[in-house]
């Protein structure tokens, strides 16, 4: 059965021109695109984004960073039920130092604060944030 789940290359991505690098990587990959967007993110839907982080310290700056510049949200599919752990593990760990070469933060990142790409984290997770990022979709 296919599943989607969410990836929004982040400010950093789209500032530094890795876009297509990312998505490349994710088309190789086997898997597809059926929605993305360029998109200017509003403080709402960054604090409501990222949710599970508001009581954390880098809460703050993790809004700041999201709003700071367009992102370019999308909305990936795969043909079986870990589409999103399948994208989480092409997009590395979250730490920078534990990123593995090979993956893209691994690649491409040098602070854990701008690391370039976001994924859902669980079946749980896609299924909200594509309801919030993507409402519409059938
Ligand atoms: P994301 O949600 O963006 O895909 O990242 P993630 O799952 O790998 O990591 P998560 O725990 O959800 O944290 C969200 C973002 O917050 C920043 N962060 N900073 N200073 C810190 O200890 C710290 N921990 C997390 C990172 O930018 C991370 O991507
Ligand atoms: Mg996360």
């Amino acid at each position: 059965m296919t599943t989607r789940t969410f990836v929004m290359c982040k400010p950093d991505a789209v500032e530094r021109g890795l876009v297509g690098e990312i998505v490349a990587r994710i088309e190789r990959k086997g898997l597809r695109l059926v929605a993305a967007e360029l998109r200017t993110v509003g403080r709402g839907l960054a604090e409501e984004h990222y949710a599970e982080h508001r009581d954390k310290p880098f809460f703050g700056e993790l809004v700041t960073f999201l709003t700071r510049s367009p992102v370019f949200a999308t909305v990936v599919e795969g043909p079986d039920e870990n589409t999103w752990e399948l994208c989480r593990i092409l997009i590395g760990k979250t730490k920078v130092t534990d990123a593995q070469p090979g993956s893209i933060r691994g690649d491409f990142a040098t602070t854990t604060s701008e690391n370039l790409v976001h994924g859902s984290d669980g079946p749980e997770s896609a299924a909200r944030e594509l309801a919030l990022w993507f409402p519409g979709l059938a």
